[in-house]
């Protein structure tokens, strides 16, 4: 076994760690574009209160709020033209994965001369300063280096992430998360389960990720549900803010697998799907594929234990398929029942779906436990139908 791990984020967790953000931003620079989504941070006060907090330390804000979730890369092009026109010096993003990750992707754009979508073959010679201040518990993008960005004219939604693209700090406080309305609990806290499945069972995992999935899995277990229906309820959306991180931290060295490389087809095609509530439909088709695996199904059975759903004398085998039932429960508990087309996917877009997991997410196809090519993964689309 040989791997790397690696990250360079310093967290600040904490209910009302808000209030440090001008502090911190001002170890990095003087004026800040911040970058978030068109209405929620708005609607909570989150945004007045950043604004307020950055002057009270002297850093000039401007605010960019047209981030749409999968935001697209003509919206990363205007903020990162912005950004120069302004000169700009410190991005700091705020809101969930889509603000998130727009702000590491214009970070790169302010920095070059040349559209963002060419940064997914170009090196970057660097980024300016990136902070992130969260507010979903997801995609745990305020942690890693990934950005995941649509490209309006094709479809295409590839995942990208340089070393430069590791946010400099990240202010983790669950006071943020408590506005999140259900749907977007469930299908954020969905996506923490994503991760840390397919980070646990890829071909590249390792004992340090696995760690940090084995804890998330527990707190999930812990809160996924009380942080659905009891919005306020701050035990829970620490935990699932902390289940968030771990789950980035571990995709950020160990990957994602086969529900997320046609997850971002789906999503980047359909626009209006959410992520997490894509990759809840793809799941169960996508487990009964890899159970078949024998590493994978060992995985498998380790994370039943922690689902702690072991009633009598069971074999591994009998385990793994238990945690095809528990995600099926967990789905229908948190509302995450909807097939692909109840979603909106319409049919005749499969193939092209199928084809483009393989051309804008190879890496995540690659890490799968099990082998599969385009006939293989368009069957695992029509099953998740
Ligand atoms: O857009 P606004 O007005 O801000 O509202 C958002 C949006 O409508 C709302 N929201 C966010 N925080 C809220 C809130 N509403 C009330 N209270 C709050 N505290 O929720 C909606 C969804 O927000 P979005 O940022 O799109 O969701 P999420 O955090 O799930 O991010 C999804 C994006 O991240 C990518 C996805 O593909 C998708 O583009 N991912 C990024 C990853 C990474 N960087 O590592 C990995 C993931 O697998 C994923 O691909
Ligand atoms: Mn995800």
């Amino acid at each position: 076994m040989s791997f790397d791990f690696f990250n360079p984020v310093k967290i600040h967790f904490g209910t009302d760690s808000l209030k440090d953000a001008g502090k911190i931003a001002k170890k990095y620079g003087t004026h800040a574009l911040i970058v978030t989504g068109k209405s929620s941070m708005q609607k909570s006060g989150v945004l007045d209160k950043l604004v307020k907090i950055l002057k009270d330390e002297g850093i000039n804000s401007i605010v960019f709020s047209d981030i749409t979730p999968n935001p697209t890369i003509d919206e990363i092009d205007a903020a990162a033209k912005l950004a120069k026109e302004k000169n700009i010096d410190l991005i700091i993003g705020l809101g969930g994965g889509s603000p998130l990750d727009s702000s590491k992707a214009i970070a790169v754009a302010a920095k070059g001369n040349i559209p963002v979508w060419d940064y997914l073959k170009i090196q970057p010679k660097g980024a300016l300063p990136i902070i992130t201040i969260v507010s979903t518990s997801g995609t745990g993008s305020e942690v890693n280096r990934f950005s995941v960005m649509t490209n309006t004219k094709t479809g295409e939604k590839p995942g990208f992430g340089y070393e430069c693209m590791y946010p400099k700090e990240a202010i983790i406080d669950p006071v943020i998360m408590q506005s999140m309305p259900k749907y977007v609990t469930a299908t954020t806290g969905f996506d923490v389960f994503v991760h840390v499945l397919e980070a646990y069972t890829g071909k590249i995992s390792n004992p340090i990720a696995d760690s940090y999935c084995e804890k998330a899995f527990a707190l999930l277990r812990e809160s996924f549900i009380a942080a659905c229906n009891e919005p306020e309820n701050i035990k829970a959306r620490s935990d699932m803010a902390i289940a968030s991180a771990l789950a980035g931290l571990a995709i950020d060295s160990a990957g994602v697998g086969i529900i997320h490389a046609l997850e971002h087809p789906v999503s980047g095609n359909f626009p209006n799907i959410a992520h997490g509530a894509g990759l809840a439909a793809l799941i169960i088709a996508s487990m009964e594929l890899n159970i078949k695996d024998k590493t994978c199904r060992e995985k498998y059975a380790k994370v039943a234990h922690i689902f702690g759903n072991i009633k009598g004398n069971k074999t591994e085998e009998d385990m793994a398929y238990e945690l095809i039932e528990t995600v099926k429960k967990i789905l229908s508990d948190v509302g995450l029942n909807a097939k692909l087309k109840d979603l909106g996917v319409s049919e005749d877009k499969l193939e092209k779906i199928s084809k483009e997991a393989f051309t804008t997410m190879n890496f995540a196809v690659l890490n799968n436990p099990v082998v599969l090519g385009e006939k293989e993964a368009l069957e695992l689309l029509k099953d998740s139908f």
